[in-house]
């Protein structure tokens, strides 16, 4: 039986599933490993189940044992694994696609719907008890017949799109390469990310994290948006950055912003906790127990498939 180390807990059942499969070594009390533990705890393992917690970098992976032969991310991002590094040290690291698509796109239209009709403030005011309707109250504005313009239109782009056209808006996108027809449906593609935030009256953010992506919406990116345009970020946070979103968010540039990730979670920048035009979530895109019970299962059979056959149709290197 191989032997595997999984460091955050899983739900029951997934625990109980990779205990019939594997060795495994449990992390009953859920703290985050430090990465001597991270190391020292998977020393006779063969493969690690992490969590986006779990940062290896390419510090750790270099000491961690050779007898590891598989990171199994329990997730579809895997920026917080150094796959080069992974991949010098001959260990395949695999992700969890596809199953947390349609969580992850109801979350981007939560945060995009709370976002631009000002949920946030409207709480607040309901909390305080004092408020009363008016016919300038919140005011917000409205998805139907808008632009939305989406930043990577990979299968949880798409699902947005499939769910914003739902509110008869208008998708733009821009992406790596343009998709096929049967993809890209009455989507207008946009080769580059100047031209695609030109139009974007709502903009999401749903692209991996990647070198090239980091700080993508900058002072000067936030510019070419129309002004008042809305944000909404369910992918990774550093793909924004914060200090400039800030500025923006101040002076109205952006009308409001919407936030399920952040720039070193589970920290977030001060600001956006005290603007009254910031909805945030503490990263939730795939929490509902159907995702993440498939999420983990996928992640466990991502190891089996590669223990028994030395292939895992998930490899991410
Ligand atoms: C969640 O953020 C994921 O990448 O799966």
């Amino acid at each position: 039986m191989k032997k595997v180390l999984i460091t955050r807990k899983l739900i029951k059942s997934s625990e109980e599933f990779a205990s019939k499969i594997f060795d495994v070594k449990l992390n009953h009390s859920d703290e985050i490993l430090t990465n001597d533990e991270l190391i020292l705890k998977s020393k006779d393992c063969d493969g690690i189940l992490t969590s986006i917690t779990d940062k290896l970098d390419s510090n750790i992976i270099f000491k961690l044992s050779d007898k590891i032969k598989i990171i199994s991310n329990f997730a579809v991002g895997f920026g917080n694994i150094d796959i080069q590094a992974a991949t010098k040290k001959n260990i395949v690291v695999t992700n969890t696609p596809d199953v947390l698509t349609d969580a992850t796109a109801e979350i981007t239209i939560l945060i995009l719907l709370a976002a631009t009709r000002r949920a946030k403030e409207g709480i607040d005011w309901v909390e305080k008890k004092n408020w009363k309707w008016a016919a300038n109250f919140l005011m917000g504005k409205q998805l139907t017949g808008s632009r939305l313009g989406i930043l990577g239109m990979g299968r949880i782009g798409r699902a947005v799109a499939d769910r914003a056209r739902a509110f008869k808006m208008k998708i733009h996108y821009h992406n790596r390469s343009r998709l096929n027809k049967n993809l890209e449906k009455d989507a207008v593609y946009h080769s580059s990310l100047q031209s695609l935030l030109s139009v974007s009256d709502f903009f999401s953010i749903n692209c991996p994290a990647t070198p090239n992506t980091k700080n993508i919406i900058n002072s000067k990116t936030i510019k070419y948006l129309p002004n008042g345009a809305v944000i909404v970020n369910s992918a990774r946070g550093d793909m924004i950055d914060d200090d400039s979103m800030v500025d923006a968010l101040k002076s109205g540039k952006i009308f409001a912003l919407g936030l399920d990730v952040y720039n070193g979670e589970p920290d977030i920048h001060s600001d956006y906790l005290t603007l009254p035009n910031v909805f945030v979530l503490p990263h939730l895109g795939s929490s509902t127990i159907k995702t993440r019970t498939a999420m983990a299962n996928l992640a466990i059979q991502n190891m089996l498939d590669f223990f028994k056959t030395g292939e895992t149709k998930n490899k991410v290197n």
